[in-house]
């Protein structure tokens, strides 16, 4: 079994950790002018896609790929069934997870503090001096704690320790074969959808912690990247899935309305039409449909399958099409969805002085800082500028700093592709990717991608 809590000693936000080597060419600095200037003449359009509710351990657990740390290549990794009492037994990750996982597991602040603390209400002062670490323990039991009364207790582990192998999830085995993989990337928030969808937008909640309970629809005053373009008369358009579920983000932002740019949200049929057509705009944001069986963003009791099917039409559009030369793909999710990550989730500078606070299963009320990120999620970059196969550790951010990376890491690095200010200190400490991207395309990269495969059981 693996300790989860060795691994607390990465729970500092700076890693000291020697690096795999790559076997990649060494890379300019992350944010030099030289980097910059390469990233400006190589990518003209900037697709964000923002799926939902996996983790890093869950959706890649079973990636073979030399360089991810998950489940097949580092665990199995293993929680106790109750936190308070090892008795009475743990279960260990393995092979395999459900196409559609029907007991939703609780992405709630609270329920992610359980998960990764072992605990509901954390000392917050002891999280913030570094002295309590996560042990991400305690998945199962915030899973037995929201089903258990009528469920089989070991179905409700495997539902959130279990993981896809490659031929379960055959369209990501592709992704992590061909283009470049982080294995560091963190949620902003450690809780649910909605207040990740604004800090990756926004780099910041403005104090929001909860899905429920809020319209949000212009409601939000911050800054967010659809202001930042448009006030640049950089093209910009979210497209959304009309069966909806998510978003449309850009209409979280009262400047959204205030500026007439409501508009700017179009079906994402659209999408494929003006991807095939060279018609995108110079940022295209995508809100994929949720949540159950028929929806596309691979929510948890959706079919990760129709997620897979979304994910190649996505990708075959953008290849098909004139503008792929100098598009960046980028693919990410919103959080974990409450499915067991092994690695703790480092603490964070807050981006401005919110706080949330919510009441927890135990009857007392906890308040986020939002001073910590949350658990591991996958993301990519895709585009002929990207190394084959290639896994991204850990960042380094302008302040010199080796960190993880996190969902702010995407408005870091498209600040300096079309020059715009970090919109807060989150923003600003989140390392970038610029360097990322390579000085020669690739031909041939990959134009169809392989067909989803169902599996209504295992
Ligand atoms: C977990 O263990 C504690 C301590 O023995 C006990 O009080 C609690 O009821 C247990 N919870 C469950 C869901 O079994
Ligand atoms: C996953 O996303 C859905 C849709 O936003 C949300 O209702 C659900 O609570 C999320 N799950 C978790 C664990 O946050
Ligand atoms: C509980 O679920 C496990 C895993 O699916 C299964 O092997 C076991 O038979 C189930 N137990 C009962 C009592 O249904
Ligand atoms: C954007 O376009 C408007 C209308 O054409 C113009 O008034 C404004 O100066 C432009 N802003 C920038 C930053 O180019
Ligand atoms: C939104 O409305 C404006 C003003 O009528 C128009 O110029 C623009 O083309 C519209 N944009 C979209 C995406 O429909
Ligand atoms: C938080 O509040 C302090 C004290 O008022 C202020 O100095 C600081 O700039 C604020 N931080 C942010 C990010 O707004």
């Amino acid at each position: 079994m693996h300790q989860s809590a060795l691994l607390g000693m990465l729970a500092l936000a700076a890693v000291t950790t020697a690096l795999p080597s790559s076997p990649f060419s060494p890379s300019p600095r992350p944010g030099s002018e030289a980097s910059i200037t390469n990233l400006k003449q190589k990518i003209k359009n900037v697709v964000l896609l923002c799926m939902e509710n996996r983790s890093v351990d869950n959706l890649l657990g079973g990636q073979t790929h030399k360089g991810i740390e998950n489940s097949i290549n580092n665990g199995p990794f293993c929680n106790p069934y109750n936190v308070s009492d090892p008795s009475q037994g743990f279960h260990c990750s393995q092979a395999k997870d459900y196409d559609s996982v029907t007991n939703d597991p609780s992405h709630a602040v609270t329920g992610n503090t359980m998960e990764f603390y072992s605990q509901w209400t954390p000392d917050n002062t002891a999280i913030a001096e570094g002295r309590l670490r996560p042990n991400n323990n305690g998945f199962i039991t915030e899973q037995i704690h929201n089903y258990g009364a009528n469920t089989n207790t070991t179905e409700l582990a495997l539902q959130v320790m279990n993981y896809y192998t490659e031929q379960q999830v055959p369209v990501m085995t592709s992704f992590v074969q061909n283009f470049l993989t982080f294995n560091h990337w963190h949620s902003d928030v450690a809780g649910p959808t909605d207040p990740n969808r604004f800090a990756l937008v926004s780099g910041t909640t403005h104090g929001h912690g909860t899905n429920l309970g809020t319209d949000y629809t212009f409601l939000l005053p911050q800054m967010s990247i659809f202001q930042a373009l448009g006030e640049k008369n950089i093209s910009w358009l979210n497209y959304w899935d009309t069966a909806g579920g998510t978003g449309p983000d850009s209409k979280a932002f009262t400047w959204t309305l205030e500026s007439g740019n409501e508009n700017k949200t179009v079906p994402v049929t659209q999408f494929y039409t003006d991807a095939l057509s060279g018609n995108l705009p110079t940022f295209s944001y995508l809100n994929p449909s949720c949540c159950g069986v028929g929806t596309t963003s691979m929510h948890d009791s959706g079919l990760v399958s129709d997620g897979e099917a979304f994910l190649k039409k996505v990708y075959e559009s953008l290849r098909a099409g004139p503008q792929w030369e100098n598009t960046l793909f980028i693919l990410t999710f919103d959080e974990t969805g409450g499915f067991h990550d092994h690695v703790p989730p480092p603490l964070a500078p807050r981006p401005d002085n919110l706080t949330y606070t919510e009441k927890a299963a135990n009857g007392l009320e906890y308040t986020y800082e939002f001073n910590r990120l949350g658990g591991r999620i996958p993301t990519f970059l895709i585009s002929p500028w990207i190394n084959e196969g290639e896994v991204e550790q850990f960042g380094l951010n302008s302040f010199g700093e080796t960190v993880s990376y996190c969902a702010s890491s995407v408005l870091r690095t498209l600040g300096y592709l079309w020059d715009f200010e970090p919109f807060n200190p989150r923003v600003e400490w989140a390392p970038s990717f610029d360097h990322l991207i390579q000085h020669t395309a690739r031909k041939n990269v990959i134009s169809t991608l392989p067909t989803p495969v169902t599996f209504t059981d295992y």
